[in-house]
Formats: structure tokens, sequence, C-alpha cells
């Protein structure tokens, strides 16, 4: 049954998140940008425009950031702050050296080249992102089960509940934590993998959930509404590790 799939049905305590290899993912999943990140980028860009209250600066959190600046490139024309809320204590070290560098390291310059061309000539973006989102941007050790309620305006969430556990129902609880960190009418967007037997970062495996729209819509319609799960770049065969396509899913919280 594939959404029921729980690969080990190991939970989320059972993976080695403190030797979580920051550089080696970073490498492997961001080293050679490929098509679908423009694409995840693009539709979350889309996303946040439309994020309520149209016109005015955000707060907005990302969940489960890892070694990745695309959330917050995504998010900074929206933000009035920005917070990375990250489990391991090794992507938060890594976001804190990351965003504190001069410059961009190549592979974010055409992340962030796809940004300023997603949202266009009517939102001018800097030529650098870094001392933005210096000003902007803070990076809170957390786990996704202990988000505060109605605490953002809006929240993003990048391959990270469906890749943190083996367990459907801790699926199910990171998800609703995640709806529920935003104030009502606020808005909701998240990339899932699918079709991953799972990950490996350095030595270490981690876990991912196999699922389809239908299963995550319906996690989402219990805390959002205008629910929405998009497959996106779908392909038959293996990209790279533990990752062959995605969903993305937007809502505005209950
Ligand atoms: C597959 S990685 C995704 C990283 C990044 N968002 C991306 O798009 O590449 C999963 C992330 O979830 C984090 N994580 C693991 N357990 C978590 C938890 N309980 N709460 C929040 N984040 C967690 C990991 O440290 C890792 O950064």
């Amino acid at each position: 049954m594939q959404d029921r799939d729980a690969a080990s049905g190991r939970g989320n305590a059972d993976y080695s998140w403190k030797e979580f290899d920051s550089e080696a993912y970073f490498q492997h999943y961001y080293g050679e940008p490929h098509p679908d990140d423009d694409l995840v980028i693009q539709v979350a860009v889309e996303a946040l425009q439309r994020a309520k209250p149209l016109g005015e600066d955000l707060d907005i959190v990302d969940v489960g950031t890892g070694p990745n600046l695309i959330p917050f490139f995504c998010s900074l024309a929206r933000a009035r702050r920005l917070t990375a809320w990250e489990y391991a204590e090794s992507n938060v070290a890594w976001l804190e050296r990351e965003i504190a560098r001069d410059d961009l390291r190549p592979q974010w310059q055409h992340f962030w080249r796809v940004v300023r061309d997603a949202y266009g000539d009517a939102c001018p973006l800097p030529d650098n992102p870094l001392p933005a989102l210096r000003e902007k941007c803070s990076v809170t050790q957390g786990s996704i089960f202990d988000l505060p309620r109605q605490a953002w305006d809006a929240a993003t969430m990048f391959f990270c509940a469906e890749s943190i556990t083996g367990r459907h129902d801790e699926f199910e609880a990171a998800c609703a934590q995640f709806a529920r960190c935003v104030r009502p009418g606020g808005m909701l967007a998240a990339a899932f993998l699918v079709r991953s037997e799972g990950y490996v970062v350095g030595d270490r495996p981690f876990p991912v959930l196999k699922l389809s729209p239908e299963t995550i819509e319906r996690v989402f319609r219990e805390h959002a509404r205008e629910v929405e799960a998009k497959e996106i770049g779908i392909v038959e065969r293996e990209i790279r590790s533990g990752y062959s396509g995605f969903i993305f899913l937007t809502g505005s919280a209950l």
C-alpha cells in the first residue's frame, strides 16, 4: 500500500540527526542545479506572491530548512522577518555560516537568479541577497513537533515532514504542527518527495514516506482550506538519491 508505507517503521527519534552531514547533503542535492529545483522555486514564489495580506511584509517561517538557502531566497521579497526552524545542530551551524559569507557560492547564484526571474521586473531584487538575509533571518534550533501555534503569517516547508520519519502517524502529526504554526488565513506552502526509498547523507540512511497528492490533501484538509496538492516534475527514475520528483501543497491555515 503506497500511502501506508513506512519504509522502516522507524520514527524521527530513531535517526542520527545530530550527525547529519550538512556539506555532503548540500553537495549531493544542490551541488549541480537540476531543472526540478528551478520548478520548485517557481511554484514556491507563485505561492508567496499570493500570500495574504497582499502588499504587506510578512513574518515567515521555514521548517526543516537543512543546508538549503532556497526557502530564504523564495521568501525574502515578502518577508519582514524570516525564521529557519531546523532540528539538526549541524544544519543550524551550516546555515549561520552560509549566511555570514560575503558572496554566494556559484550554486546559490544560480538559484537566486531563478528566484529573481520568478519575481520579475515588478519586484526588483538585489544582486546579492546575503546582506538582506542577515538583516531579516534568524535560525532557531527546534523540532517540527514543538512549533508554537499561530506564531507566523506564512510558512514554507521543503522536503521535511515526509523525510524525517518512516511512520505515517508522525508524518500526520508533523503536518498538523506545521499547519497550526500559522495564523488563520495565513499561507502554507510545502514540497514533498515522491516515490523515494529514503536517502543517504554521508554514509547515514534517512527515511522518506511514500505519499500521493490525495494523502497529502487529506492530511492538510483537517488544518487548512483551499488545499491543493499537485505532482510536479515527476519522472519514472530516480534523479538523485532519494528523489524522483515532488508534490507541491498550498493552502490557507484554519
Ligand atoms: C530531507 S532534509 C530537507 C532539507 C531542506 N529543507 C531541503 O529542502 O533540502 C530534512 C530536514 O529535516 C530536518 N529534521 C529532522 N528532524 C526534524 C524535526 N523533528 N523537526 C524539524 N526538522 C527536522 C533535518 O535535519 C533536515 O534538515
